[in-house]
């Protein structure tokens, strides 16, 4: 069944997940300076635009992304809005319900378990009656990149296996990745560590 999207807002203890807008344009270029996130997360168009014009190329997709079938969020300060991180629930129509997740935190708001927060809240909503309705979420993320791997586990994505050479940079290095998936009949309690500062 085709979903149409409906822009939605998520309210945790620090953070707020909601969509992002034209305003965010200066956060997500701090964001994009991170070698990492470019590496693992902007994709080969981004990282192939001029620096300076890189942010408008990736917000200006994700803004309309709720129109396109993708629920890109924003993961903003709950007291100043300025954003931090996000977290997407892409593809939502291309498989019968299924979607891949993705997300990244910008360097100064490492350290706290966003990602793992905002993954978990983003899969709940996704797989709950009045959310997405969907059943099996699923991400993959190159094996040396072991940051990534901790967030998926502790946001209750399972490790299904290796998928040889199935990353590949701009560069034309390939990484072996990991497959993981968390299905809305998965017996997930409280995200551990979901307590802010915790
Ligand atoms: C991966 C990422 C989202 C994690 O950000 P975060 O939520 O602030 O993560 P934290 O710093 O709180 O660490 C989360 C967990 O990963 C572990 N971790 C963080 N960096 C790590 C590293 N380089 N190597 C191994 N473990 C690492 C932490 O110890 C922590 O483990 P725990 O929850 O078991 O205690 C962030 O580093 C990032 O944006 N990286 C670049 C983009 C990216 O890789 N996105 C995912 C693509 S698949």
């Amino acid at each position: 069944m085709t979903q149409i999207l409906q822009p939605h807002r998520i309210e945790l203890d620090d953070v707020v997940l909601r969509p992002f807008v034209a305003r965010d344009e200066a956060a997500v270029a701090e964001a994009l300076r991170d070698p990492d996130i470019l590496r693992w997360t902007a994709g080969t168009a981004v990282i192939r635009t001029p620096a300076d014009q890189r942010a408008r190329k990736w917000l200006e997709p994700r803004i309309d992304g709720w129109a396109h079938g993708s629920a890109v969020f924003a993961v903003a300060d709950a007291a100043t809005d300025y954003v931090l991180a996000t977290v997407s629930v892409r593809d939502v129509n291309r498989v019968p319900d299924q979607a891949v997740v993705a997300y990244w935190v910008s360097p100064a708001a490492r350290g706290r378990r966003l990602a793992a927060r905002a993954l978990d809240a983003a899969a709940r909503w996704a797989f709950a009656p009045d959310g997405l309705r969907l059943h099996r979420l699923s991400l993959d993320h190159a094996l040396i990149n072991e940051g990534s791997c901790r967030v998926a586990v502790r946001a209750g994505f399972q490790l299904e296996g290796t998928m040889r050479d199935y990353y590949l940079e701009p560069t034309g290095e390939r990484h072996d990745s990991h497959l993981h998936s968390r299905l809305a009949t998965d017996p997930v309690g409280q995200c551990p560590g979901a307590t802010a500062g915790s």
